[in-house]
């Protein structure tokens, strides 16, 4: 059940001047975290995503590390296709390993940078984002850092994932932010509290990130249901089988305005989402063209008011049990 293709991808401004499509493309899984990787059809759903209008990739230098880059670099020279990339650095891992440092430093932006550019094949990085705030760091300095990048033509606009609002501010303050990017989805609200609303005072752009909740909102990964080695997700507090239990009932609130409506819960998550403000864009993430083709048409979807009345005040009563990290992942949000 699906609402029908979209004729024209509607467009969203990031910011004061970084137009994208409506709905992005997360590109992460299709190197590592959710299962095996297939680049001959994760190459396919790229094609798809440009044909359905989605201009706005979504990746980082930590995917793979570097395959993911490397993918959209090959897809890009082959295809010649003209798409906005958005990529990451700051999370510092050693190929095979999970372990992780974080580094902000100039120097190793600019390292990162020179490598970054050089797997895409692309003279200038559309969105530039640090992908965890290095605590320890001025975030001045690192703003200085990208400015400098901007100002060298190596990056075009300047994004920070998981930043606080205090952060944000002193960040904006050295240099405009385009972009936030931080998870924000029908089980992980934290940003309407202050992030969303700093965004909006200062005019930055909100990127949803995980806004499928890694694939449980759309109702995939019901309590018992187990995970290839080395899905990431098996870690996850809110996977664990008791507590995936208990956020079943999530689910079927969303199930239950989806089978009224005649469309798949994954578009009524995503239509909830673009239905709160213009200035929001998730990017949800798949390796195949069939969920492809379902995200992109939520585009389309408006949910009424009354629709999203009954699914804010049915979810309002449910608490979703367990972090969306691990203990160790929750050290690094929110910086
Ligand atoms: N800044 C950060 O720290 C950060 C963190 C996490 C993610 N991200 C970015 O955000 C992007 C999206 O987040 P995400 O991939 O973590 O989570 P997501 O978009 O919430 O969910 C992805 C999962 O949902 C499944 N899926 C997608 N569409 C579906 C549909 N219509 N029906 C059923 N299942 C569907 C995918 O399956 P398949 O894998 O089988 O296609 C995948 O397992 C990532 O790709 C990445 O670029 C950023």
């Amino acid at each position: 059940m699906q609402q029908r293709m979209l004729e024209q991808m509607p467009e969203r401004v990031l910011g004061a001047d970084f137009p994208v499509s409506a709905i992005g493309l997360g590109c992460m899984g299709m190197s590592e975290f959710y299962g095996p990787r297939d680049d001959a059809e994760s190459m396919a759903v790229l094609r798809r995503a440009v044909d359905l209008g989605i201009d706005f990739f979504d990746t980082a230098d930590m995917y793979g590390p570097h395959h993911n880059e490397e993918l959209i670099g090959r897809f890009l020279k082959d295809s010649g296709a003209r798409v906005k990339i958005a990529t990451k650095f700051g999370i510092v891992r050693k190929p095979g390993e999970y372990a992780r440092s974080i580094d902000n430093s100039a120097d190793y932006m600019r390292w990162a940078c020179e490598g970054s550019l050089k797997r895409l094949g692309v003279e200038r990085i559309d969105l530039y984002y640090v992908h965890r705030i290095e605590r320890e760091r001025p975030i001045e300095e690192t703003m200085q850092g990208l400015a400098a990048l901007k100002q060298e033509g190596k990056i075009a606009h300047i994004g920070l994932c998981e930043v606080s609002a205090e952060t944000l501010r002193r960040a904006h303050a050295v240099h405009p932010v385009t972009a936030v990017q931080t998870e924000y989805s029908l089980w992980t609200r934290d940003v309407e509290a202050e992030i969303l609303p700093a965004c909006r005072e200062l005019g930055i752009g909100f990127v949803a990130y995980s806004p499928l909740g890694r694939g449980f909102l759309t109702g995939r990964f019901q309590a018992g249901a187990s995970f290839e080695d080395g899905d990431f997700r098996a870690s996850l507090p809110r996977f664990s089988p008791d507590n995936a239990a208990t956020n079943g009932a999530l689910v079927e609130v969303v199930r239950g305005i989806a089978d009224a409506r005649g469309c798949t819960p994954a578009q009524v998550a995503l239509a909830w989402l673009l239905a709160k403000g213009n200035d929001i864009v998730p990017i949800p993430g798949t390796k195949r063209i069939k969920y492809l083709e379902e995200n992109a048409a939520a585009a389309g979807i408006r949910l009424s008011d009354e629709e999203r009345t009954t699914l804010e005040h049915a979810i309002a009563g449910l608490a979703v049990a367990g972090e969306r990290y691990t203990a160790e992942g929750m050290k690094g949000v929110n910086a």
